[in-house]
């Protein structure tokens, strides 16, 4: 089969690959039709994800056709159109059983923090992702689910991991009433985390960035009020004056450790690897916040420490929450919010392209090259 494969920082390509085999009885393997390339992908593609090996496939956030089940499969057959989130959990450990899907202790051997992640390096398992015709999903009964007939397969796919933690950045922004909320990052999350906030009952929404084709994505999907970081000497001065010097009830970071804005922190986080990452988002996801205020993080950022204002955070005593998006907590309230009209996650799909010019498509959305934000790769045409 054919197949995304990593060969090193900014080096991939279409290779042939052996078909994946049921190796457990609780196994599918499904042929892919669309998968997406995410944000997350990039810190792959940039080298920056640790024990990321050559020949690895990435990909987590797909959805196909089931092609084949294992012995003890019970809740799909072959022939089922299934979205697949991009948590790899066992669903019965102590975290599952919380919840904490995207924490599970039962699915990788590598690392006690997070758990399995398809396409994600051995750092979250090693398991091969979903940028291929073919994908092995371990635990089927447990994370894959059928498409409703109702669901549009390209809001399906982004419902696998995009749309999910959007949503559950500003899940975890605890946003009350009319309060203010800042997104940090006009991508695909940052969006529907603007857009997820207004469900919530935000007041105001406000989106920052420097890219200014994704502002307007953010004025005309999400009816956001956008600031471009560029254009100001200081922008948490001007996010401070513009919320009468009192900073956000909420400020959601949806930027992670690849962040613009900040030189230092660009050099010492990304590229000499000394922190995980560069914070400056996070910095002034802090520095906007009103004091008891909420920031939510679901950008990502690497395993070691990084520099963040720890201080600055416990001072004005605000919440920090974060995590990996456990996805399949969001699906049922999302899929109401699609079904009744109040959420089209396709609006913000820019291309969709043939496995074939994967390679084309990671260099566009790495380079932010044509006005790119979302890229639906076609692997199987349905
Ligand atoms: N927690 C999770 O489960 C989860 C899931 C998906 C993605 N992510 C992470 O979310 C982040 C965003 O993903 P995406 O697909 O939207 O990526 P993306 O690369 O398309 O978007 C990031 C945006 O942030 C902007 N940006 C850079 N520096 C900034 C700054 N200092 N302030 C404001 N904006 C800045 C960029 O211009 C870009 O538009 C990534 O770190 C990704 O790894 C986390
Ligand atoms: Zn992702
Ligand atoms: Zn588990």
């Amino acid at each position: 089969m054919k197949a995304m494969v990593y060969r090193g920082p900014y080096k991939i390509r279409v290779e042939d690959k052996p078909m994946p085999k049921i190796e457990h009885p609780n196994d599918a393997i499904i042929k892919v039709t669309t998968a997406a390339i995410c944000g997350s992908d990039l810190h792959l593609y940039h080298g920056l994800m640790p024990d990321t090996r050559i020949g690895h496939t990435f990909g987590h956030e797909f959805i196909g056709v089931v092609e084949e089940v294992g012995p003890s499969v019970q809740n799909l057959k072959r022939g089922d159109r299934v979205m697949v989130p991009f948590n790899i959990y066992c669903g019965s450990c102590y975290f599952c059983a919380r919840g904490l899907y995207s924490n599970c202790h039962n699915v990788n051997p590598n690392a006690t923090a997070v758990g399995g992640i398809y396409g994600y390096s051995h750092t979250t398992g090693g398991y091969d992702g979903g940028q291929a015709e073919f994908v092995r999903v371990p635990f089927a009964d447990v994370g894959p689910t059928i498409i409703p007939d109702w669901m549009d397969s390209e809001d399906a796919v982004l419902l696998t991991d995009a749309l999910a933690t959007g949503y559950f950045g500003a899940q975890l922004g605890s946003i009350a009433e009319g309060d203010t909320v800042i997104v940090f990052g006009a991508g695909p999350v940052g969006l529907y985390a603007a857009k997820s906030s207004w469900l919530m009952g935000a007041g105001r929404v406000i989106v920052i960035d420097h890219l200014e084709y994704r502002l307007e994505k953010a004025r005309t999907f999400a009816h956001a009020e956008t600031f471009n970081f560029a254009e100001y000497d200081d922008i948490i001065v001007e996010m401070k004056r513009t919320t009468d010097f009192l900073g956000a009830d909420v400020v959601i970071d949806a930027v992670g450790a690849e962040a613009d804005g900040n030189f230092i922190q660009q050099v010492t986080g990304t590229k000499l690897k000394l922190q995980g990452g560069s914070p400056i988002a996070l910095n002034w996801a802090i520095d906007s916040a009103r004091k008891g205020g909420t920031v939510s993080v679901v950008g990502a950022y690497g395993p070691i420490f990084s520099a963040v204002k720890f201080g600055d955070a416990l001072n004005k005593g605000l919440t920090l929450r974060m995590n990996q998006t456990p996805v399949k907590r969001q699906w049922p309230r999302l899929f109401e919010h699609i079904q009744n009209g109040y959420l089209k996650p396709n609006d913000i799909v820019t291309h969709r392209i043939p496995l074939e010019d994967i390679a084309e498509g990671y260099h566009m959305f790495s380079a932010k090259l044509d006005n790119c934000i979302k890229t639906l790769i076609i692997a199987n045409p349905s």
